[in-house]
């Protein structure tokens, strides 16, 4: 397909909130109207929009003065799943694979190409919908950041300062207390939040899904800081973090997502060991969804900016199955098939991993 036969694309979000995406569907409206002169049409909540029809016009007026904004202007931003889409019927409930009601859709409304913004779950319906035949690009969303093929996804920088600014509130009060304090941050399979956020807000302990802890470590470091006079601590967990030889907890399950669990609580079960162990008091925080709301940080304003122009201009190219990526300073692209193909985690003999153990910092290794 050459540029001169683009009409009309659209662009749908899919899986959870991150900062970041209404910054991504301006550029995206505003890139294809003034560039190419194509229209765009935005799918109301995400898949589910996409299979049931649902959508509309995105014109520059629509987008004017929402970069800045949280949330999505498309409805909602949710996991369903078009191959395994819930349905609801008589109090029944069954799941069917409704992607060739997508591509019914797709071809109705005479699309050339659809954009789709997320995380792994999504990019992962994105490239099956491209092995489709489909023509679809990918733009990475996810606090997360464990998006593989990108050196950043939008989104984590927000969350980052988001959860660095609670640590400092929590190091003032787990010091006038002489407490643990324990912050538990999302990130799933991948500690880049709590390795982030850990360094920047000066935490003592951090402990990611990459290095299994160990309880003796973490709790020699706390007890080598009383001894030098710092009678409190204060420790970042990420959600998908264990003690070595136990397990991740799982908090919920989830038949239709992709990911099929949600992760929390091994904060309070860290807290609840150095109780039991120690005459410390310690205090658990989640920070949970604080994380993926509010207005994107500048640098996420602009990363997801770029995203949706490269992806515009990717789509000229007939780039299908592809994902914008940023890579050193360039916005360049991957195969979607790369994407899926693996998680991004941290590597715990990493630079930064490395940077911060020389500091100081215990990874309860
Ligand atoms: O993938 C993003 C993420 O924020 C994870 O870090 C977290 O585990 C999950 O989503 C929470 O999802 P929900 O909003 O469904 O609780």
């Amino acid at each position: 397909m050459t540029r001169y036969t683009v009409k009309r694309i659209g662009v749908l979000t899919g899986g959870g909130a991150s900062p970041g995406i209404n910054a991504v569907i301006s550029a995206i409206t505003k890139t294809a109207i003034n560039q190419y002169n194509i229209e765009v049409i935005g799918f109301i909540d995400g898949f589910k929009g996409l299979v049931e029809n649902k959508h509309t016009s995105l014109s520059l007026d629509k987008v004017s003065g929402i970069m800045h904004t949280g949330g999505t202007i498309l409805g909602t931003t949710n996991r369903d799943n078009p191959f395994r889409y819930l349905i609801k019927s008589n109090g029944e409930i069954r799941y069917s694979d409704q992607s060739p009601q997508v591509e019914e859709n797709l071809k109705r409304l005479g699309l050339d190409g659809l954009l789709i913004i997320g995380g792994d779950g999504s990019l992962n319906i994105a490239y099956k919908l491209f092995s489709l035949g489909l023509n679809i690009i990918g733009i990475p969303k996810t606090i997360d950041n464990d998006i593989y093929g990108t050196d950043v996804s939008f989104g984590f920088n927000t969350a980052v300062d988001t959860a660095s600014q609670a640590l400092d509130r929590l190091h003032t009060t787990a010091e006038s207390h002489h407490r643990v304090m324990i912050m538990e941050v999302m990130g799933r399979n991948a500690g880049w939040i709590a390795l982030y956020a850990g360094i920047s807000g000066g935490a003592d302990i951090i402990l990611i899904p990459e290095m299994p802890y160990d309880i003796d470590s973490v709790l020699n470091k706390i007890m080598q800081r009383r001894k030098h006079g710092k009678k409190f601590s204060v420790v970042v967990i990420a959600e998908g973090a264990k003690p070595g030889g136990g397990e991740q907890i799982i908090k919920k399950t989830i038949a239709e997502s992709h990911e099929r669990f949600r992760l929390g609580g091994i904060g309070q079960k860290l807290g609840d060991d150095i109780e039991n162990r120690t005459d410390i008091e310690t205090r658990v925080t989640v920070l949970g969804h604080l994380q993926r709301g509010g207005s994107p940080v500048p640098f996420d304003r602009i990363l997801a900016l770029r995203y949706g122009v490269a992806a515009v201009d990717a789509l000229m190219q007939s780039s299908w199955g592809c994902m914008v990526s940023l890579q050193g300073e360039e916005i360049t692209t991957v195969p979607l098939k790369t994407v899926v193909s693996q998680q991004k985690q941290v590597d715990p003999s990493g630079s930064i991993v490395r940077a911060a153990k020389e500091i100081g910092i215990n990874f309860g290794d």
